[in-house]
């Protein structure tokens, strides 16, 4: 008989990744995969290389139950970096109704804010959790045509099963929600700390209107 297994959420650590992690890579991807199967939702397909990519870049964030992987997202920046995407928020199906959603979004949110300060974040979804979350870090929902328009980022809603149906709405609605925080009309939490350095790539990235690394 299989022992109850006994988590507790203490011994979970939820950290920015780094190259060491991509070993991961392949596990989170078939995480993702699998409970968008269990979901019956669609989905935005990515690959093991495309997620090393993100945890080698230093834009992933971690949750690790000792070596063992239970959570993970990672952030990424579209229109010459004007807008900053979370994605690919997945917990370990043993690992959930423990709060660790809301401690891997508030990572990756701290993240996204560092290195892009004055980006607008959003996130798409159909997830009630995901959109609490987002609510609770001073997103709020928008249509599709307040997100970024960059042709590469609705380039991965491809492989989502309900890619007709935004392709039918001209892009502007589908069955996921959008959800922005705009640094300008949201109160930053003063607990979240800018680095100047950032602050001072960011400007100079605009002027130079020159596009973000992803
Ligand atoms: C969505 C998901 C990340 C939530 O992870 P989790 O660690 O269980 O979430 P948390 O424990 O941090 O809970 C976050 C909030 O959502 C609520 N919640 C969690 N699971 C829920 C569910 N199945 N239905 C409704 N609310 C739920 C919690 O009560 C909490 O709300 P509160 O802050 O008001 O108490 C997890 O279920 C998952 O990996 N799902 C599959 C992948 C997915 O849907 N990703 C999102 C794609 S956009």
């Amino acid at each position: 008989m299989r022992k109850p297994i006994i988590m507790d959420a203490n011994n979970i650590v939820v950290r920015y990744a780094n190259a060491e992690h991509a070993i991961y890579a392949e596990h989170i991807c078939q995480l993702i995969y699998e409970s968008a199967l269990q979901r019956g939702t669609g989905i935005a397909k990515r690959s093991p290389e495309y997620v090393a990519e993100k945890i080698n870049g230093g834009k992933a964030v971690v949750a690790l139950d000792g070596d063992k992987l239970v959570g993970f997202s990672y952030i990424e920046s579209w229109s010459h970096g004007d807008f900053v995407a979370t994605s690919g928020l997945i917990v370990d199906p043993e690992y959930r109704q423990m709060g660790l959603a809301g401690r891997i979004k508030k990572k990756t949110f701290e993240l996204a804010r560092e290195r892009f300060p004055y980006a607008k974040l959003f996130s798409i979804t159909t997830s009630l959790p995901v959109m609490k979350l987002n609510t609770a870090l001073g997103y709020v929902p928008v249509t599709l045509t307040e997100l970024t328009q960059d042709e590469e980022f609705w380039k991965g809603c491809e492989g989502c099963k309900n890619y007709d149906i935004l392709q039918r709405n001209n892009r502007t609605r589908c069955l996921c929600t959008g959800m922005l925080f705009d640094p300008k009309a949201t109160p930053i939490d003063p607990d979240i700390e800018v680095p100047s350095m950032s602050k001072w790539q960011n400007r100079l990235r605009k002027m130079l209107h020159l596009k973000s690394n992803k």
